[in-house]
């Protein structure tokens, strides 16, 4: 039987609360009709309008997650929010080290790994993205940015108390993000099979990591990139911004 992918609606910066109230009563009712894809979505709107949207969905399989957590536990960091205030209002997953982040807010790989330990203490799935920019790519250096971005992630998984069963890793190419470029499957595939290689021999404990691709999925990329073996789903920027394009590629991936 055929996985099933799992897809993460990555709302950045957009919508307000009537969009994301829309968009999340279509995505549940979506759901309703295709029981299929019970725990294979999950909405990551702003901070905003994460309660709304968890209250649409309490009784639906469909997953909400933030799009950054602090790395702190709590205290006097004015504007953050905890990944215990997050859990505290039922949200299952977080996204933290996305580029946008990395690059406008200086974000390390040491403090991406301070907030997955904030995040899995909290029993909230960490979304961990990873990616190389444009320059690395073209000096083949995709490896060892994904080795330095991933190493003190390690070392925090190899310390936590309690790991989750399944760990979301999104290889997201900076160059591929909101520019209509995708990586060929075969250079895909290939980072896919080296990054699975590389955690399984990384992690001391036996957990199941699903990679997903992210950077231009949309209606005409999105089949292509789903035969990419080693793929475990798909953060969708721009196309999850309007339910239809959404519902699209999920329907003709799944
Ligand atoms: P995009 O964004 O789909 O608009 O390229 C993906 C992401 O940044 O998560």
């Amino acid at each position: 039987m055929k996985k099933q992918l799992l897809y993460v609606a990555n709302w950045k910066m957009n919508m307000l609360v009537d969009q994301a109230v829309d968009f999340t009563v279509a995505c549940k009712e979506f759901v309703e009709q295709n029981k299929d894809l019970a725990g294979a979505i999950a909405i990551c709107p702003t901070f905003l309008h994460i309660a709304p949207v968890v209250e649409i969905l309490e009784d639906s399989p469909i997953g909400v997650g933030a799009q950054n957590c602090s790395e702190h536990e709590s205290g006097a960091y004015t504007g953050d929010v905890s990944a215990l205030a997050l859990s505290d209002i039922f949200c299952d997953y977080c996204i933290v080290g996305h580029s946008e982040r990395r690059t406008h807010h200086n974000e390390s790989n040491e403090v991406v790994a301070r907030k997955v330990a904030q995040l899995l203490a909290n029993m909230i799935f960490p979304i961990i993205c990873i990616g190389e920019t444009a320059e690395e790519h073209d000096l083949q250096q995709t490896q060892e940015i994904l080795e330095s971005q991933l190493l003190p992630i390690i070392e925090v998984l190899n310390n936590a108390e309690q790991l989750p069963g399944v760990l979301t890793i999104a290889y997201e190419p900076v160059w591929a993000i909101g520019t209509g470029k995708t990586p060929d499957s075969a250079s895909l595939e290939k980072t896919f099979k080296w990054l699975t290689n590389y955690l399984q021999t990384q992690v001391n404990e036996k957990i199941e990591f699903c990679l997903l691709y992210g950077g231009s999925v949309d209606e005409k990329t999105a089949p292509q990139l789903a035969q990419v073996k080693g793929l475990g789903g798909f953060l969708i920027g721009n196309a999850s911004l309007d339910f239809q394009k959404f519902k699209n590629i999920v329907g003709l991936t799944h």
